[in-house]
């Protein structure tokens, strides 16, 4: 797998991986694009592969940095990993799983969230683990107190060091109650992926559902896990002595597909987003529909526009599912600056995540951040210490700006802004989005982006 494309761009020239793009802007995207398989299960279903004793296959892997990661991870512990058996899959034989040395598992400190997950199945198959310092998007302080916290109930002995964290389990991992503050994503997966081999029974509450993790739980059920979704956010789980293989195709990238639906709709294009399903981006198409966007359901995927009229303000507060994501507030805010009148984003998932407005500022747009919320109107999500309110004014023109990229999604906005905006747009720190959107220059070749890799 290659990590970014190469077809020519509308320019003429070759895409090449790189940092800096020259934007050229005020054209609609319009086009086809595929979204393959969600980087927020595929990379959690590569690490569900070290706990089984036969090799698994994935289906649908996006070529994207986050699962660069992982598989070279894996591989530091002694699972092969191969492409095959089709195109776009990985074989993942853990057969002969071993503790790998420090300096090699160092290597990929900074570089993402998921090494966490490593800790329960490294503890089943070697006793120990160590897992690097983590990296992942600067939005918010996101601890990981929940996945200790959960460790330490199962037997673990967890060991803070300046590097990273040193685990242990003596005596084995055993079932546990455990109840979230929050319905934490990786908490949940955490949980998951260390009590389907603990001895006993795991009683998860107050635990995430999230489309990604109902897949992942389908994984684990492939592999011989017993694991029953209770109602009211309770995960029961009955622990097993060992797991087979999986053969998985994984659940589509939702985000992704919300991230071009919010590119069309800011640009004004129409983009046919092939692979996104309706049923698990509900919440996200009643947004669409009351901002003025348009959408026709297909079997094979989600055609995206604006509607007849002007685009209308709407408000909206990110929630745990089936609420509305916080990955597809800022794509949306991109759309929201294009809307007629007053839009409201509260923020209730993470207390740093509209750090990526200040460059839509310097484009053109209206937007006041309020750091501690704001209290007005009715209230669905009940209001959170650390949350955060965005209020966008609009319809405002976007000009071009030189601008550098501070995370994965606000990344993606700023690439659309730069292509809905007048004129020229230096966008910087590209190589971020990596780690989400596979052949993201391709695509955004294929929908007619007139853009320069020029760094
Ligand atoms: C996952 C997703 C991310 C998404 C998020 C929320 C992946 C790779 N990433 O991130 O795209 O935005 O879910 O849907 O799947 N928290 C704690 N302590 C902990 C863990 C979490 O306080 O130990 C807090 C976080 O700071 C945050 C909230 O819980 O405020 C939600 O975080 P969480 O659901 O864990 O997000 P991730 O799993 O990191």
């Amino acid at each position: 797998m290659t990590l970014l494309g190469d077809t020519a761009t509308a320019s003429g020239k070759k895409p090449t991986e790189g940092e800096i793009l020259s934007i050229r802007g005020g054209r609609p995207l319009s086009g086809t694009v595929e979204v393959k398989g969600a980087k927020n299960l595929v990379t959690k279903a590569m690490v569900a592969a070290l706990l089984g004793e036969e090799p698994s296959i994935l289906r649908d892997v996006p070529d994207i940095s986050d699962v660069a990661v992982v598989r070279s991870l894996l591989e530091v512990h002694g699972v092969r990993v191969a492409e095959g058996p089709e195109p776009g899959s990985l074989s993942l034989d853990p057969r002969d799983v071993e503790s790998a040395h420090m300096e090699e598992i160092d290597a990929h400190a900074g570089a993402s969230r998921i090494p966490i997950l490593f800790c329960g199945p490294l503890l089943h198959r070697l006793g120990q683990a160590f897992i690097p310092d983590l990296g992942g998007c600067r939005i918010g302080d996101r601890p990981i107190d929940f996945h200790l916290d959960a460790l330490r109930k199962f037997g673990a002995i967890v060991e803070k060091l300046p590097s990273g964290i040193r685990l242990s389990a003596p005596r084995g991992l055993h079932g546990a109650n455990i109840h979230l503050p929050y319905p934490s994503v990786g908490a949940t997966e955490q949980v998951l992926l260390t009590a389907v081999r603990a001895a006993g029974t795991t009683e998860l509450r107050n635990a995430a559902i999230e489309p990604e993790i109902m897949d992942l739980i389908g994984v684990l059920q492939k592999m011989g896990a017993i694991i029953s979704y209770e109602p009211n956010r309770v995960i029961v789980i009955e622990g097993v002595e060992r797991l087979r293989g999986y053969d998985h195709r994984a659940i589509f990238d939702r985000n992704e597909a919300a991230s071009w639906a919010c590119a069309a709709l800011a640009t004004g294009g129409e983009i046919f987003v092939g692979g996104a399903k309706q049923q698990d981006m509900l919440t996200f198409l009643n947004v669409v529909r009351k901002v003025g966007g348009d959408f026709d359901i297909r079997e094979d995927g989600i055609l995206f526009r604006r509607g007849a009229g002007d685009m209308q303000g709407t408000t909206v507060e990110t929630d745990v599912h089936p609420g509305f994501m916080t990955d597809w507030q800022q794509p949306l805010i991109v759309a929201m600056t294009q809307a007629t009148g007053r839009s409201i984003v509260h923020e209730t998932v993470y207390e740093n995540r509209f750090g990526f407005t200040q460059a839509l500022v310097q484009m053109g747009a209206d937007i006041t951040v309020y750091p501690n919320g704001l209290q007005e109107g009715p209230r669905r999500v009940p209001r959170r210490s650390l949350e955060q309110a965005a209020v966008i004014q609009g319809p405002t023109p976007l000009r071009g700006a030189d601008i550098t990229v501070p995370d994965l999604r606000g990344g993606y906005s700023h690439v659309i802004a730069a292509l809905a905006a007048e004129g020229e747009s230096v966008v910087r720190n590209i190589g971020i989005i990596r780690r989400g959107y596979a052949g993201f220059l391709d695509k955004l070749t294929a929908l007619g982006a007139d853009f320069d890799v020029i760094g």
